[in-house]
């Protein structure tokens, strides 16, 4: 299927590894223009990409309100942006009772400050074209209230009905533009894989025996067993930006392995 994002111009936040980076290469391999995005070493990375297309670097810190405004604007020297991707967040497990009011106002920073300020920079402009679209990656952990990081989760949920609210003002646009969020579910990135290697070695666990007690004890409802590939997240994202896709609109599109068991 073609899926139409030949010389579409993308920003992917947060995209030098994981998950951005996979829906980086997914689209470059599209045909579409790229900008990729992480605090530092952004260049080498679109040096290890540039085989696959057209992609450019923007170093910065997104949860700086400077340089998220200076990114914006370098954006815009690129031409018209189609197609934006609120990817960057963190996560941290964490009891509770342990989060203090600056942690939780460095989550609010990073994950959802960072998406209301490039949505307000370029959701009007979006408007105006006739083609746009916001993906944000937000995680199952928005629907869930995960107990073991309860201020990451509220962030992620923030930002489903961030992707929500702005899908409603899209109405009677007449324009093909959307916003939606894609919402993944455990997936084996550097980090996670770093963690799974440590965690299996420290309870003096195989990999795989670690991996099958995670998901027989902690995600039992999940209906894939295993951990999602990067690629198998970028594959979803790169349908919802395609101009193909314009009937999804202010949809929280769960890619979880199907551990959410209700079917909305
Ligand atoms: N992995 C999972 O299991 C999973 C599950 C559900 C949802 N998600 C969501 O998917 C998204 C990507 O996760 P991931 O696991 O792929 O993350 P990751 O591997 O940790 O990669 C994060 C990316 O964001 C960049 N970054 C971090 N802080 C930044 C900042 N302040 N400004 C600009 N860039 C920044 C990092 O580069 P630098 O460090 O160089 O800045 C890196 O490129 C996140 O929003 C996460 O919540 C992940």
């Amino acid at each position: 299927m073609d899926l139409q994002l030949d010389g579409k111009l993308v920003f992917i936040s947060g995209s030098t590894k994981g998950i951005g980076r996979a829906i980086a290469e997914a689209l470059l391999k599209e045909g579409a223009k790229v900008i990729i995005n992480g605090r530092s070493g952004t260049a080498q990375v679109a040096k290890e990409l540039e085989s696959l297309g057209d992609v450019i670097a923007i170093d910065g810190d997104l949860s700086d309100p400077e340089d998220s405004e200076k990114i914006c604007q370098e954006i815009e020297t690129l031409g018209q942006l189609d197609v934006l991707i609120n990817n960057m967040g963190i996560f941290n497990p964490k009891r509770f009772a342990e989060i203090s009011d600056e942690e939780w106002r460095h989550f609010l920073d990073v994950n959802v400050l960072s998406t209301v300020r490039l949505c307000r920079y370029f959701f009007p402009k979006m408007l105006e074209q006739k083609f746009g679209r916001i993906i944000n990656i937000a995680s199952e952990a928005g629907m869930r209230g995960l107990e073991s990081m309860v201020h990451y989760s509220v962030t992620k949920g923030a930002q489903i009905v961030i992707g929500r609210g702005l899908a409603n003002l899209t109405k009677g646009s007449g324009k093909n533009m959307t916003v939606n969020s894609v919402l993944p579910g455990p997936t084996l990135t550097e980090g996670v894989s770093q963690w799974l290697k440590e965690s299996a070695a420290g309870q003096g666990k195989t990999e795989e025996q670690f991996v099958a007690e995670f998901f027989k004890e902690t995600e039992p409802d999940s209906l894939l067993q295993r951990f999602i590939k990067p690629e198998e997240i970028a594959a979803v994202v790169a349908f919802i930006a395609s101009p193909l896709s314009a009937a999804i609109n202010g949809a929280s599109i769960k890619a979880e392995g199907g551990l959410i068991k209700s079917i909305a």
